[in-house]
């Protein structure tokens, strides 16, 4: 784990920047995956929280419900501490998941690009723990990226793995499942950056059969501008984001005669 943290509290630079410039994959994660939560949850977990972005969002989303945020990195802790302390339903806590989960039982357990970084030695272990916290009719919610855009990574630019980057499919969805005797009520494939590159999976304990929909589908989670964004990283961290600029098409001959060429 000493290799993963050590990575990990260098990620700040980079979780700044997609907060700021707005990440798809962020974005699409806390908007669709945030509305599985149910409406009336207590308690929210959410697992590997990076800079909080997402646990953020799910605390505005949710005002009525605890937000817990933990992740493995102290530095990334502190950095979201500092960024969303005016929430105050929201506590970060440096957690490693390996070894166990914050006490209590929580209505909705979120985990957005994580699960992958459990090497698969502690899954089964992970699992159990899951089980032992979350509520009775509680959802376990992931987004990983699929085994395409893994082995995509592979072959094409393996710098873009992490330390510990495991390769997860529905088949893993289920084996967590039947582990913690839940049920898959949601699975789907998304086309973030290429086709079927992340997957969405929603694991419910004893779902409810009946028409009483009230309270289990949540809106689409309306997130907070980019502007806000970039004002809160400049006021609480002193960080100003710059936008990347688009470089503009210059014509030189070379180009030109390029052009002349092809017509
Ligand atoms: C790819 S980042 C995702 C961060 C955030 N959820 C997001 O989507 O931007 C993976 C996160 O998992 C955390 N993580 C990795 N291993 C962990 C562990 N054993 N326990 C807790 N957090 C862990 C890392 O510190 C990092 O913040």
């Amino acid at each position: 784990m000493k290799e993963s943290l050590e990575y990990y509290n260098q990620f700040d630079k980079k979780l700044i920047n997609d907060y700021v410039l707005g990440n798809k994959r962020i974005i699409n994660a806390i908007e669709n995956l945030g509305s599985f939560i149910p409406e009336n949850s207590n308690n929210i977990l959410d697992i590997g929280s990076g800079l909080g972005w997402s646990s953020h969002e799910f605390a505005k989303a949710f005002p009525n419900s605890q937000v817990l945020a933990v992740d493995l990195s102290p530095v990334l802790i502190n950095t979201a501490s500092k960024l969303f302390d005016t929430q105050e339903n929201l506590t970060f806590k440096s957690y490693d998941l390996t070894q166990g989960l914050p006490v209590d039982m929580y209505d909705a357990i979120v985990m957005i690009d994580v699960y992958e970084h459990i090497p698969i030695a502690d899954r089964a272990k992970f699992h159990k723990s899951i089980k032992s916290v979350l509520a009775k009719n509680g959802r376990f919610i992931l987004a990983c990226p699929s085994k395409y855009h893994q082995d995509h990574l592979k072959n094409n630019n393996p710098t873009g793995l992490q330390p510990v980057d495991e390769d997860v499919d529905f088949g893993t969805i289920q084996m967590i499942a039947k582990q913690i005797s839940g049920e898959v009520i949601y699975f789907e494939y998304q086309n973030i950056w290429n086709n079927y590159d992340y997957l969405y999976a929603v694991i419910e304990l004893n779902p409810l059969y009946g028409n009483n929909v009230n309270g289990l589908k949540h809106q689409p989670i309306d997130i907070e501008q980019r502007k806000e964004r970039a004002d809160r990283v400049n006021s609480k961290l002193g960080i100003k984001v710059e936008q990347v600029k688009r470089k503009k098409k210059t014509t030189t001959l070379k180009s030109l005669l390029k052009r002349v060429k092809k017509k």
